[in-house]
């Protein structure tokens, strides 16, 4: 893999980081985080504290299918749903220590002026297809069916529920042409075929500039995943993409006469990180520009392997196809986190939430943010258990740099009342600590620019472990009082490692940096400080030491598996109780077939020899008639004299135990069984109709 490492060889003047948009359909679980965010956001702090200038980019990305669907559902506005989730997600990351330097969104004014000009300029460069095709249509709905909206049996593996655009099953991407069995998710209906126009980006037109772009230059700096994935693209052929669709929740397409058209999510959403870069850059009073279109400008895209289509294929061609822009130098994507053995699902409810772990553990950030790094899946799927999580916090964090940190501290209190103390004629094995010390920031810097963060994150604990390892093997306490001397050098050099690491751990562990440097008393310092290994002078005061991280104990992990596995079950019930429950759909004239009534029971009594069984007399409005009701386990008879009723009054009339019964009484009945009748007001009079 070394033939990778080859990201440090051209200097740049300015970095452009950008974090995939979190859609604005539900809160951040631990597979972003260790996917897109921990990552972009060590690589930023890295950069940062070289002195670079450095700009990071993120946003909630508000709209696209899933966001209308989702608001249909809960019978609220899409902005009533990316309001209340873009502020969830923002907090979280605020929460986390994600240090955007803007976290913006795509409803903004802003962004849609910016989505617009750029679709105009391809349209008004000649760079976009108008095409006339068939598309699936609701007739009930009057709506176009793109993406989600319709569902059908997937034609590579047969999943039943596989979308229009994608099947979550096995991952294909698909178009709606291609499902099987097609049906609306609005009503549920077949859907027919209906003319609609629409634009295309001719991405075939770019299969040459891609191939040598990335198939090519790239060949040796992208990721294999990445680069794998590309190829696989390319080589399969690449077609026309639509980037407009018939949904009004979007960017209008700049065009005359597109009422009821859109941009395609997938063309406004990556164009959001521009936008983004415009926010921020007028809130700094800078140019934004230069992030975007100037060549000595390091452009890279942080995102899960789901993106990758669109961010090294669909994005970079909007980019080269509208001409001033740059394209990205690396996009550094990671595969997926599972969970417990299984794969993350909202739909199942198989996910840590950012803001529930916080309620759990708070404080742990950083311990979250570590175990992520450590385990995040940079070249394959990995798996994140709890159990890994304790021992991570407690045999790494704990055991070694919360102890070593608290150890130095601890003894520098107690035999220098707080004083950093001389090292003087050092012997030969504090020379080499000293030596090696200063070696650290460079390797970790190596790693983190080639987006090794697991390799980054293990060379800053290899530190910490030398510093540990230093101490407990020379033992100043049991030598304090026989050489003096070298304890003084011991500390010495212990202390100047604890500088070292509250610089170096930073970009990981922002909280437990920070921390660090107080209790140091030591001020914020760039990356370059990190080689000095004199950073804390003789007789520099430091601060008292408090505990950076603390044990984790078995029933907390077990309670956070359980708490797993229940919100799994809980869900599973439900779903199925939703599924048992709901009837499949009847047309609407099956429905008008239903003669409901207001009416009133006149008179009551029970059926001799039957537990269960009520004679009615029921005024309908039209008649008087008797109904046979099952509802005397619940009600006496004199009770429901008078009671207002809904009668259905043309179901057929049946013999029950003798007495003929024309019509049925509608009783709402709740999971214990218990009845309730349905009754209409009381100035309603008997015979109104109800639909
Ligand atoms: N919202 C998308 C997702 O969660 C990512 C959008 S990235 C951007 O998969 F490029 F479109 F911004
Ligand atoms: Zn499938």
């Amino acid at each position: 893999m070394s033939k990778k490492n080859t990201e440090t060889s051209k200097k740049f003047k300015r970095y452009t980081v950008t974090s995939a948009l979190p859609y604005a359909n539900g809160p951040i679980h631990i597979g972003h985080l260790a996917g897109v965010y921990v990552p972009a956001d060590i690589y930023s702090r890295y950069l940062r504290l070289k002195g670079e200038d450095v700009v990071s980019i993120c946003g909630s990305d508000e709209h696209g299918v899933p966001i209308t669907i989702k608001a249909r559902n809960e019978g609220v506005t899409p902005k009533e749903i990316v309001d209340k989730y873009h502020s969830m997600i923002e907090k979280s990351f605020r929460e986390f220590g994600i240090s955007f330097d803007i976290y913006s969104r795509t409803s903004l004014d802003l962004h849609h002026q910016t989505a617009s000009n750029i679709f105009r300029t391809l349209y008004d460069k000649g760079k976009l297809l108008e095409k006339e095709t068939d598309q699936y249509y609701d007739e009930e709905n009057k709506q176009f069916l793109a993406d989600r909206y319709i569902v059908g049996v997937c034609p590579v593996c047969s999943y039943e529920k596989a979308y229009g655009d994608q099947c979550e099953s096995c991952g294909s991407s698909l178009s709606p042409n291609e499902l099987k069995n097609p049906r609306s998710m609005l009503s549920g209906n077949k859907p027919v075929m209906k003319k609609t126009r629409h634009w295309y980006l001719p991405l075939d037109e770019y299969e040459p500039m891609l191939r040598q772009w990335i198939l090519e230059e790239n060949k040796n700096t992208w990721k294999s995943n990445v680069y794998g994935q590309c190829k696989s693209w390319i080589d399969t052929g690449l077609k026309p993409r639509a980037v407009t669709r018939d949904l009004n929740w979007g960017v209008k397409v700049p065009i005359e006469n597109t009422e009821g058209k859109v941009l395609y999510v997938w063309f406004d959403a990556p164009i959001g990180y521009i936008s983004a870069t415009r926010q921020w850059a007028e809130q700094k009073n800078v140019d934004w520009e230069p992030y975007w279109k100037d060549k000595d400008t390091k452009l890279v895209h942080f995102i899960g392997k789901d993106n990758i289509v669109f961010h090294c294929i669909i994005f970079p061609v909007i980019l080269y196809a509208e001409g001033t822009y740059i394209l990205p130098d690396n996009v550094p994507a990671n595969e997926f986190l599972n969970l417990e053995g299984d794969k993350i699902s909202t739909s199942r409810n198989w996910a840590v939430w950012l803001h529930e772990y916080l309620e759990e553990f708070p404080g742990k950030q950083d311990v979250l943010r570590y175990v992520l790094c450590a385990s995040a899946p940079e070249a394959k799927d990995n798996d994140f258990t709890w159990r890994d999580f304790q021992s991570r916090n407690n045999n790494e964090l704990l055991a070694i740099f919360g102890n070593f940190v608290n150890r130095t501290l601890v003894l520098t209190h107690k035999y220098y009342n707080g004083v950093v103390p001389p090292l003087a004629n050092p012997a030969e094995e504090e020379l080499n600590i000293k030596e090696e010390i200063t070696a650290f920031a460079d390797r970790i810097g190596n790693s983190i620019d080639n987006y090794k963060f697991r390799e980054a994150l293990s060379q800053m604990m290899g530190l910490a472990r030398l510093g540990n390892k230093y101490m407990t093997d020379s033992e100043p306490w049991k030598i304090k009082k026989t050489e003096p001397e070298r304890v003084k050098n011991i500390l010495n050099c212990c202390l100047q490692i604890c500088a070292v690491l509250s610089i170096i751990s930073e970009p990981f562990l922002p909280f437990t940096a920070k921390k660090l440097k107080q209790m140091l008393n030591l001020p914020d310092l760039n990356w370059e400080s990190a080689k000095d290994n004199n950073l804390l002078p003789e007789g520099h005061n430091i601060n008292e030491p408090q505990l950076l991280f603390d044990k984790i104990e078995d029933r907390q992990v077990e309670e956070q598996v359980k708490k797993l596995h229940n919100a799994r079950r809980e869900n599973e019930e439900k779903e199925k109780s939703d599924l048992e429950s709901i009837k499949p759909h009847i047309k609407f004239d099956d429905f008008a077939k239903l003669d409901l009534r207001a009416a009133t029971i006149l008179k009551a009594e029970k059926v001799s020899k039957t537990k269960k069984l009520l004679k009615l007399l029921v005024d309908t409005g039209v008649d008087k008639r008797t109904i046979v009701a099952g509802i005397a386990e619940q009600y006496d008879p004199e009770e429901i004299t008078g009671q207002r009723v809904v009668v259905l009054v043309n179901l057929e009339p049946r013999n029950i135990k003798g007495i003929p019964s024309e019509g049925m009484l509608m009783m709402a009945q709740d999971t214990n069984g218990k009845l309730t009748f349905v009754s209409v007001d009381k100035d309603c009079e008997n015979g109104a109709t109800i639909a």
